[in-house]
């Protein structure tokens, strides 16, 4: 596929005059796709059932005039301030048990059915208004599920749902108490109504309760979304798409991804090496104006797996944010690279948050394309020059990875409900075994738990899953690569209790994990071959081969032929070593690559990414500061 640029426009901010200037610098520009429409709906329907939409059809022809292709999101992450007095109990509900309030955006609760009816409305009136535009080559649903962090809600909605659910799964109380092991301390129920949410605990609720209750809360993400998925699809057969975000981990985006063509997603490398990256100081000063090397990689290709081969980036920081704690510019070079690494990593497009820089309301210091006063803004070159070049770089054809990393939603709620060291951390493990595999110079595919199908791949990752998904001990043992689990790995039944086997529970391995340490203070233990474990060290009873045990003889790295368990979290220079003799058995080559140089590999191109703010010698050639470098494998 032949990428494409292109950006995220709001007509409704600017007058109609402008509108067709606007379009016509897009077009020359080199931008090809222009996302609209996803936080109007009080322009849509200003009133209840009184409807505009003479403005928006303007704004489309004027885009397509300039043969420019839209897409087209529903407004619903915006619900306009009408809607609250029609439904005063839609707000999502805070821990605290506070309602959270009108004047921002995605003030709603996705346990609220009326409003969920509401979002499904608006959606089919849009999809039926607009099915016959072939100008509209995609819908986007809603805007950044879960941002600002609203999932989980405590509201009476979720009360009510959750209940019902929990009643649909256990169908008996006497299967619930059983499941959750009430008996302790006493909290047996007697009945589904008495069970409430597990906020405002004298202290910690019972962790099946907790995780059923996250699982609860992403059911009702996915079934929100699928809502507006019927809705749309009762008029028109164009591709869905949804715009996730960086880090966020409180709904199985695999499930909602099931009902969209396309998955996308919002990367902003700035505000999240700041804000969500859990980065150093040193390496945050050092990445500071470009970013972490493989925090975007890491989302490139798990969206590239929920989008089922098929993604975009929807928003791509242009400059600087305004949402982080500081907000430094992008190094001159850093909004190419950005963009030929999407692009690297298989994405079919790459659009510019935003055209415009707004001069009103919050995001007024979010930097565009455009200044306020409608000028170029800084990085208006650099996009212009990365349009001409992607022009040259042809179609990018995508081939299977070599390597596979398992990638878990469920056990994100797991270790957050029960992290037994305030470190674990699901996604934090999970991006430094990919960091880990980057640093050799390895092309990736990330995969959801429920993959059934491992053939092509020579090293296959499953750290920190909470238990053993349906088939997969099954697909390992006939798996003819190598494969690394843990650690944590298996060490739970779906129901958060510790399986009666001892962890991690693989038949085939005769290693039982005894106990768990954490270590507070930074401390560590030291590798005899080097490195040391950090976070989470298990105490291990195994007859099998150990590979790798700490400086006082616990064994850390346990194999019998090509599969190994891990029983701690090793540091970064004893992941890479690992890794490294791992692939070597697996039969892949390996390079050691130069801090903050990156490589990719498809079926057409090899890429290779320098993201320091200085230049690096690699294979005989310079790559200059923040810089992008691509050679075509097959014309
Ligand atoms: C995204 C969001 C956009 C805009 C942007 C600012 O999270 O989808 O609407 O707010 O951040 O960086």
């Amino acid at each position: 596929m032949k990428p494409i640029l292109g950006t995220c426009y709001y007509p409704e901010h600017w007058p109609q005059s402008q509108w067709q200037d606007d379009a016509k610098r897009m077009r020359e520009l080199g931008l090809k796709v222009v996302r609209v429409g996803e936080f109007a709906w009080s322009r849509f329907e200003p009133k209840p059932e009184t409807f505009d939409w003479a403005w928006m059809d303007q704004a489309v022809d004027v885009l397509a005039a300039e043969g420019l292709q839209v897409v087209m999101g529903t407004p619903t992450a915006t619900p306009p301030r009408w809607m609250l007095e029609r439904y005063p109990d839609m707000l999502a509900v805070d821990a605290n048990g506070h309602p959270r309030k009108f004047g921002s955006r995605r003030h709603y609760c996705f346990s609220h059915r009326a409003y969920r009816d509401e979002s499904a409305r608006i959606a089919g009136i849009m999809a039926e208004r607009y099915a016959n535009n072939k100008h509209i080559v995609a819908w986007q649903i809603d805007n950044e599920y879960s941002c600002h962090d609203t999932v989980i809600s405590y509201s009476d909605a979720a009360r009510l749902g959750f209940q019902q659910w929990l009643e649909n799964k256990y169908k008996t109380i006497a299967a619930l108490n059983a499941a959750w092991g009430n008996v302790f301390w006493s909290m047996e129920y007697d009945s589904f109504v008495q069970v409430d949410l597990p906020n405002l605990t004298v202290t910690e609720p019972n962790p099946s309760h907790c995780l059923d209750f996250r699982r609860y809360s992403s059911d009702q993400v996915v079934d929100y979304n699928r809502a507006q998925v019927d809705a749309i699809r009762a008029h028109t057969s164009v591709p869905l798409i949804h715009n996730y975000m960086g880090r966020i981990v409180d709904f199985d985006h695999y499930k909602v991804g099931e009902d969209l063509e396309i998955a996308s997603w919002d990367s902003y490398p700035l505000g999240f090496l700041v804000d969500r990256s859990g980065a150093d100081d040193d390496w945050k000063r050092r990445f500071e104006r470009q970013g972490d090397p493989d925090f975007q990689a890491f989302h490139h290709d798990l969206y590239r797996a929920v989008g089922k081969g098929r993604w975009w980036v929807m928003e791509q920081q242009p400059g600087p944010v305004n949402w982080a704690p500081n907000n430094p510019a992008p190094l001159p070079g850093m909004v190419r690279l950005w963009t030929m690494e999407a692009i690297a990593h298989e994405a079919e497009a790459v659009c510019y948050f935003r055209w415009r820089q707004a001069p009103f309301a919050q995001e007024q210091m979010h930097a565009g394309l455009l200044r306020p006063d409608s000028e170029p803004s800084a990085v208006y070159p650099e996009v212009e020059s990365t349009a001409q070049e992607i022009e040259e770089l042809g179609e990018v054809r995508t081939q299977q990875a070599k390597v596979g990393l398992i990638f878990d939603y469920e056990s994100c709620w797991a270790w957050e409900v029960q992290p037994q060291g305030e470190d674990f951390d699901n996604f934090a493990l999970a991006l430094e075994f990919y960091r880990g595999l980057r640093r050799l110079g390895l092309t990736v595919d990330i995969l959801p738990p429920t993959v059934s199908d491992l053939s092509g791949y020579q090293l296959l990752l499953a750290p920190g899953l909470m238990s053993w998904p349906e088939g997969l001990l099954d697909q390992l043992e006939n798996f003819s690569g190598v494969a690394l689990v843990g650690p944590r790995t298996g060490s739970k039944t779906t129901n958060f209790a510790i399986p009666p086997s001892m962890p991690p529970g693989i038949p085939s391995l005769d290693c039982r994990v005894n106990y768990v340490e954490t270590f507070p203070f930074g401390s560590e233990r030291a590798l005899e071959n080097g490195g040391a474990v950090r976070t989470w060290l298990e105490t291990v009873e195994t007859s099998e081969n150990v590979v790798e045990k700490t400086s006082d003889g616990t064994p850390v790295l346990i194999a019998k032929d090509k599969l190994y368990y891990l029983a701690g979290w090793p540091d970064a220079d004893a992941l890479v070593r690992i890794l490294e003799a791992l692939s070597s058995n697996a039969g892949l080559s390996t390079t050691r690559l130069p801090e903050g140089v990156r490589k990719r590999t498809t079926a057409s191109h090899e890429f290779v990414f320098n993201h320091n703010a200085f230049e690096v010698e690699f294979e005989g050639e310079v790559l200059e500061a923040a810089s992008a470098h691509w050679k075509r494998l097959i014309i």
